[in-house]
């Protein structure tokens, strides 16, 4: 396994690959000294002035695809690095783990200020442009962040591989090359003590939750600890089922249509926002081995739209008024954003709207989602087979706003279709379904989740794409 260093131009990433490199007897690989030895030009600075930064960027998608150094190696990346998608997911092939090392504007402009070998760093203000552009970037690409503002080279490589030792489930060990290699190529099977993670609902044959779950236990190595299976349960069925959990001690249980409901009173304890929803999607057995109730979807909804934008303050269009919407429209409330609901049956909208103070719309009156900063689709409008279907015009959809659809097949619904044309941002299902597989995992392991991991599984299982966004206006 490789260890990738993202962050911005000036975050240090070379100065910590060295000390890595150093610390864990391994080479480390200068991405930008692999351009130069590809480019006739003598330094990266020439390059961007004789020959444009697109032949810059196009060296460097050459070099991801390219070079050919064994495992394990430190990689020290350029800044734009996350400008491509296909550089991250060049590297990644290789069986990475993405460090994003995370330094403020202040810093960077302190250490870099007066350095003319940066080249994007001559104009502050167009540096700030740039750092806030790829901010998201390196945080979506990252499998961990670590601070580095006010900590030394060396207190930062700690920190990295510390997070490395967590993520890989190698702990107690010191992590070596061999160990590094082991970790990829050695399968882990259950044993007596694994916990036992499920699936219930019904139906459930479809459920993409079992393989991503197993692969991100595999990817950070808790694979002998935990295993996930679905098992179909009809509704009738759910009491006996529990019965069965609870004797068996099962570690968590996740629940689909039509447990969602139903479940509840069968727990022992439930948290304030699942409450609220009135839905639960996620069971944990509690250390003293009592059951504990949350709603995940929530997570789903409200993590992909954080990535991009504060909530606070923010416009938020909900649209629908069943289960989804409910854990979209309490979960952008907790985030301080304005709640507005807009369903077909309108008495839906305003019973749903009246419970967080927002307003109601029919969907005949779409207008008013023009005014908005962000808006969720939550109804089954435009799914597979009725993929040209959408539940608003594309009249009201603008360059500023986040869209997101709780759809993932197709990948890309109509709506969003509609809204990329528009020039909004928008946000696939698939986006949805993996992060409150997100929030889940991380309550049945207590280890942080591999989001990139789970994000390639979901879109190799939907044959989808996750697109390096643009710079929104806002
Ligand atoms: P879920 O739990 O997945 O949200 P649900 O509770 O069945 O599903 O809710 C379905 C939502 O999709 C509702 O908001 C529904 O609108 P109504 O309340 O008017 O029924 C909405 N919906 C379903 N089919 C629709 C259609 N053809 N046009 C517009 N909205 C539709």
């Amino acid at each position: 396994m490789n260890i990738v260093l993202l962050g911005f131009m000036g975050a240090g990433k070379s100065t910590v690959a060295s000390v890595l490199a150093e610390k864990l007897h391994i080479s480390s690989v200068e991405l930008d000294e692999e351009i130069l030895a590809l480019s006739e030009r003598p330094t990266i600075s020439a390059i961007f002035s004789l020959d444009g930064e697109d032949a810059f960027r196009r060296l460097e998608t050459q070099v991801c695809q390219t070079w050919g150094l064994v495992s394990p190696v430190i990689v020290s990346t350029g800044g734009g690095v996350v400008e491509r998608s296909e550089n991250l997911d060049a590297l990644r092939q290789r069986d990475a783990l993405f460090v994003f090392l995370h330094t403020s504007f202040a810093t960077l402009q302190e250490r870099l200020e007066g350095d003319s070998t940066r080249p994007l760093f001559q104009n502050v203000e167009a540096a700030r442009a740039l750092f806030d552009k790829r901010l998201p970037r390196y945080m979506n690409a990252a499998d961990c962040i670590v601070d580095t503002d006010g900590k030394t080279p060396e207190a930062v490589a700690s920190i990295v591989l510390d997070e490395v030792h967590r993520l890989t489930g190698n702990r107690h060990k010191t992590l070596r090359p061999s160990a590094m290699v082991q970790a990829c190529t050695c399968p882990s099977v259950p044993s007596a003590s694994t916990e036992v993670c499920l699936i219930w609902g019904d139906p459930v044959s479809h459920s993409l939750s079992p393989r991503m779950h197993n692969e991100a236990y595999r990817e950070i190595e808790v694979a002998e600890q935990f295993v996930f299976v679905a098992a179909q349960v009809q509704a009738q069925e759910l009491e006996q089922a529990w019965v069965g959990a609870r004797a068996m001690k099962f570690r968590g249980i996740t629940c689909t249509i039509p447990h969602k409901q139903a479940i509840i009173p069968l727990l022992d304890e439930l948290d304030p926002l699942a409450k609220k929803v009135g839905a639960v999607n996620t069971v944990v057995r509690l250390s003293d081995g009592r059951y504990k109730g949350y709603n995940t979807d929530v997570e789903g909804v409200v993590l992909p739209l954080k990535e991009r934008i504060d909530l606070a303050g923010k416009r938020v269009a909900i649209v629908g008024a069943g289960g989804a919407a409910r854990a979209a429209v309490f979960g952008v409330q907790d985030a301080g954003a304005e709640v507005l609901v807009l369903n077909r049956t309108l008495e839906k909208a305003q019973a749903l709207a009246e419970e967080v103070g927002g307003s109601a719309y029919s969907l005949q009156d779409a207008d008013v989602v023009e005014g908005c900063d962000v808006i969720v689709q939550t109804t089954s409008v435009g799914m597979t087979p009725h993929i040209e279907d959408s539940p608003l015009p594309s009249s009201v959809l603008r360059p500023s706003q986040l869209v997101m659809d709780a759809i993932y097949t197709p990948w890309e619904t109509r709506l969003l279709q509609d809204a990329r044309k528009a020039g909004a941002t928008v946000i696939p299902g698939a986006e949805m379904f993996v992060y409150q597989g997100v929030a889940q995992f991380e309550l049945y392991t207590g280890c942080s989740a591999p989001v990139s991991t789970m994000k390639r599984i979901v879109s190799e299982a939907l044959e989808g794409t996750w697109h390096v966004e643009k710079e929104r206006a806002s």
